[in-house]
């Protein structure tokens, strides 16, 4: 097992701390010894439970590594009758990653990181973040006894995420900027002073955890769908649904793969920091990149609590919206099934709906009067 960098192949330590290759700075991936985890597999390792850890094989901890986990992953895959029907589209499932323990699917490459950063031996964690990592991390380095730094875009973070990191204990620093200023902060922050650990997801370990996610989808459904449609803010998580695939691809327990729609929309980050393995991903399977609007999330989100009781966040809502968009303009066919991944909780962020749907109706407690205004 082995760091690789994505553009000049060099290789390094996995023990080694680095985000990025130190001849030409690009990204780095962890790449394993297929052929090793194929004997290590054995024949029943779909019997157990869903899980990250389930995984373990395809993971970079080493045997014997005390992991720093809050029992992440195996999430909810549903099978959205209503939403298909409603769409005109004859399998429509939502993998609702709001499951896991903080609530969004960063927990799956947190667990990975934590342990990793454990491990390494560092004693501090760091990220920048819109709130959800943030979370995340605070969480995971209270479980494991790091301390935590997070930095945000001052003013611009739900609260729902923001007393996540702050009841975790986490330090948390905003400054006047918007995310991509924040990343830029940490990693400087991380490459000067080693004992400050990085845990975004240029962090090739947090990738690893993600990728996870299809691991258990493919579990779930049994097969591979023709379509996952994914958020994309610094693009790792689509990275690391790609990287998941091809290795299951290559050591074919799956036989085929699925075209992926990335959604650059509401998470608001400028300059993507894994766009190069995000490019990759979405031409490699034949997919593509779109945008929509708030009013269609808004709309998505709506939809999707309407008719399957799922209350998810904004951002984990604009798949629903792109699938809409999609199966309207032919891309995506009503005989094609589709797996789109709710990142995160509605609780995260919920003063957007109160401010668009119905309010509260007031009345007395006269029975009388509020049968008079129940809508039957
Ligand atoms: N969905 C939600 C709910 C998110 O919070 C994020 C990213 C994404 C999707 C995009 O994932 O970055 O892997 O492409 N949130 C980050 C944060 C930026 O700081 O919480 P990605």
């Amino acid at each position: 097992m082995d760091l690789k960098c994505i553009n000049c192949s060099s290789l390094f330590d996995t023990d080694s701390i680095l985000y990025n290759c130190s001849k030409c700075n690009d990204l780095l991936e962890v790449e394993y010894d297929l052929d090793k985890i194929s004997n290590n597999l054995g024949s029943n390792w779909r019997d157990s439970p869903l899980s990250v850890w389930k995984y373990q094989d395809f993971l970079p901890i080493p045997d014997g590594v005390e992991r720093v986990t809050l029992r992440e992953g195996g999430t909810r895959l549903h099978n959205s009758k209503k939403l298909s029907s409603f769409f005109g589209i004859d399998n429509l499932h939502i993998k609702n990653e709001g499951d896991n323990p903080t609530a969004s699917f960063k927990d799956r490459g947190m667990t990975v990181a934590v342990t990793k950063a454990k491990q390494l031996g560092a004693k501090i964690i760091t990220c920048a973040s819109t709130g959800n990592t943030s979370a995340s991390l605070a969480a995971y380095g209270a479980r494991g006894g790091l301390k935590r730094i997070v930095l945000i875009p001052s003013g611009k973070v739900a609260y729902g995420k923001l007393s996540q990191a702050m009841i975790c204990g986490a330090h948390v620093l905003q400054i006047d900027g918007n995310f991509d200023k924040c990343l830029d902060v940490v990693m400087e922050l991380s490459s000067k002073y080693e004992d400050i650990y990085l845990v975004n997801s240029i962090n090739p370990f947090r990738i690893e955890g993600q990728k996870t996610i299809v691991f258990e989808i493919f579990e779930q459904l049994g097969h591979v769908p023709d379509w996952i449609i994914v958020p994309v803010g610094n693009a790792g998580n689509v990275s690391a649904i790609w990287k998941g695939l091809n290795e299951f691809l290559q050591l074919g327990i799956i036989d085929k793969l699925p075209r992926l729609v990335a959604l650059a929309t509401a998470i608001r980050i400028g300059a993507p920091a894994s766009w190069k393995k995000a490019l990759r991903a979405i031409y490699d399977s034949n997919g593509l990149a779109t945008t929509v609007s708030d009013k269609e999330i808004l709309e998505g989100q709506i939809s999707l609590a309407k008719l399957e009781g799922l209350f998810i966040e904004p951002a984990s809502a604009a798949p629903i919206a792109a699938l809409k968009k999609l199966l309207r303009n032919g891309t995506i066919s009503s005989d094609e099934e589709v797996v789109c991944i709710a990142t995160g909780h509605g609780l995260k962020d919920p003063d957007i709906i109160t401010k668009f749907v119905e309010k509260p109706t007031e009345v007395s407690s006269n029975i009388d009067e509020i049968q008079k205004v129940i809508k039957k």
